[in-house]
């Protein structure tokens, strides 16, 4: 079994981690797309047709079983044409509000994501078909995915500044939920747990690792290739950079 997992950074390394453990046996290619982020900021027209061209070249090249779209902005956008392009399963990641809307007691929730990801109609139908007895409180940042990238390469962060409007503005002290709505702030969630230990956090992790599971396991056993990462932008040189792709189970790091 060979799956490909992709994101615009290092998010979708925290969907890696749960996928090893659910599936040991799984080959895993990851793709970086590093060249084009922050996905959350680009355009929807450009995004779309971006994915769309570079996901056909990595199956091209990866012929792999099927994809992993580790990424919330990419699969608000992309996921449909991408199932429509090509014949494989692909699973996406989706803000956890489902979740986070059933454990709240206030029926105030919080969802935190890129800005893309708070504009598009995908959130609001999730919205509207499992939070409609909430009251939902969104932020859309471009800072926190930045953020959850430095402090992967090693280097220390704070990333309640720019996270706290959630709380701070009128209604968001009622918060008693949050969903995290993007793959990079599963490298944050220490933080937000450690500031606001109170509040349940939902991250899409664990969730996207047992869809892949559940869609993969009834395919065809093919040989397993080699896990190797692959970056469109600027490869990853720092030490620190590399010592944290091998402890994901990438060794092998290449530009894509
Ligand atoms: N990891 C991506 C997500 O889940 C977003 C980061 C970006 O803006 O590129 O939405």
């Amino acid at each position: 079994m060979n799956l490909l997992v992709f994101d615009s950074g290092i998010g979708g390394l925290g969907v890696v981690r749960e996928i090893r453990r659910l599936q040991p046996q799984a080959g895993i290619t990851y793709l970086a797309d590093n060249a084009f982020f922050p996905y959350g900021e680009k355009p929807d027209a450009e995004l779309l047709a971006h994915i769309l061209r570079l996901i056909g070249a990595a199956i091209g090249r990866f012929a792999p079983d099927a994809v992993v779209v580790a990424c919330n902005t990419a699969s608000t956008i992309a996921l449909a044409g991408l199932r429509a392009a090509h014949a494989r399963p692909f699973i996406g990641c989706v803000p956890p509000v489902k979740p986070a809307a059933a454990a709240s007691r206030s029926k105030h929730i919080g969802v935190l994501a890129t800005a893309a990801t708070v504009r598009r109609a995908y959130l609001a139908d999730l919205v509207q078909a499992y939070a409609a007895d909430c009251t939902v409180h969104t932020l859309g940042t471009p800072a926190l995915a930045e953020l959850a990238e430095q402090k992967f390469a090693g280097r220390a962060v704070d990333p309640l500044a720019s996270m706290a409007p959630l709380f701070t503005r009128p209604g968001g002290e009622n918060i008693d939920a949050v969903a995290l709505g993007c793959t990079h702030y599963t490298f944050l969630l220490d933080e937000f747990q450690a500031a606001y230990p109170e509040i349940a956090w939902f991250d899409p992790a664990l969730p996207v690792a047992r869809q892949t599971l559940a869609v993969t396991e009834t395919l065809p056993p093919t040989p397993r290739r080699p896990d190797a990462a692959w970056f469109t932008g600027a490869e990853p040189v720092s030490g620190a950079m590399r010592e944290s792709l091998a402890g994901f189970g990438f060794k092998e790091v290449g530009a894509f």
